[in-house]
């Protein structure tokens, strides 16, 4: 059940000077989560920031009642969130979206800039059900592949960086992990590159499913302003997905 939550910020780490991590801990039990979930997280004191700002759970311990994101500053909600450190209250709207299936015996996880975030827990998910999935991760440089120490121990990791600074140089479609025989296909990144991952899935015949990152506002499906189109019609990003089959998303087949 979705709900509105004063979390408190009881960690924060910095990954260069673009991205930065929160645990946050909720006063009440932690609502189940799925990997691939995420909130809508407000953004105080800050005039020109109205809305609320789409995020990744990137990890949840309903033990401790603790949610991780991990968050790329990238324009003005970002940049004051930046600001918040340990102690700070942060209000909440979670847990939002559908997530991911956690299919298949030998899936492959691919993801890039702060599309790495969801696939954390979705690694977590796999191990859960005994199945050690590959994990491809991609940026422009190292620098751009933060939090990458979080994956140790949770299945197969490649990198693909193109300035070669770690892993393979290139892009994740041209690492050498990328050709092995899955079974299924989960990526969470830039446009273009979650739709190169789904051409090279389908043309495999290989089931993908896409994390869409379109802008929104409400984020409960009541504004409109993220739909996409799908083949069952327009589909609002922020309450039927984010994630979607790649097959039957219309961008994702262009
Ligand atoms: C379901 C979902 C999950 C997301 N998960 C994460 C996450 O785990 N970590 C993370 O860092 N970011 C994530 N994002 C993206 C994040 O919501 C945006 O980067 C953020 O809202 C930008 O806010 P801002 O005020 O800093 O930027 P603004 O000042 O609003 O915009 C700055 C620039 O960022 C671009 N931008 C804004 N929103 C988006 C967006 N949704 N997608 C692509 N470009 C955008 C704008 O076009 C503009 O160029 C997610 C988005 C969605 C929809
Ligand atoms: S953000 Fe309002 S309907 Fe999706």
């Amino acid at each position: 059940m979705k709900r509105i939550t004063e979390f408190t910020i009881v960690e924060r780490r910095q990954y260069g000077e673009k991205y930065f991590a929160w645990t946050l801990r909720s006063p009440e039990k932690l609502q189940p989560i799925r990997a691939g979930q995420f909130v809508e997280v407000e953004v105080r004191d800050c005039a020109d920031v109205m809305l609320r700002r789409p995020i990744s759970i990137q990890d949840f311990d309903l033990q401790a009642d603790t949610i991780t994101l991990l968050i790329q500053i990238v324009g003005k909600g970002t940049r004051k969130l930046a600001t918040l450190k340990a102690g700070d209250s942060v209000n909440i709207i979670y847990p939002l979206g559908n997530g991911f299936a956690v299919c298949g015996n030998n899936p492959l996880l691919v993801g890039g800039g702060a599309g790495i975030a969801p696939l954390l827990g979705l690694a977590k998910a796999y191990r859960a059900k005994g199945v050690t999935p590959t994990i491809l991760l991609g940026g422009r440089t190292e620098q751009l592949i933060p939090a990458r120490e979080c994956f140790e121990g949770l299945g197969t990791i490649g990198f693909a960086t193109e300035d070669g600074s770690l892993g393979e140089r290139g892009l994740v479609t041209q690492h050498s992990l990328f050709g092995g025989r899955y079974d299924h296909i989960a990526t969470c990144g830039p446009t273009p590159m979650i739709k190169a991952v789904a051409k090279i899935a389908h043309e495999r015949s290989i089931p993908c499913e896409v994390s869409l990152e379109n802008m929104m506002a409400c984020g409960v499906g009541a504004c409109l302003c993220c739909v996409t189109d799908t083949d069952e019609g327009h589909k609002c990003v922020c309450k039927d997905g984010p994630v979607f089959d790649s097959k039957k998303v219309v961008s994702m087949n262009e």
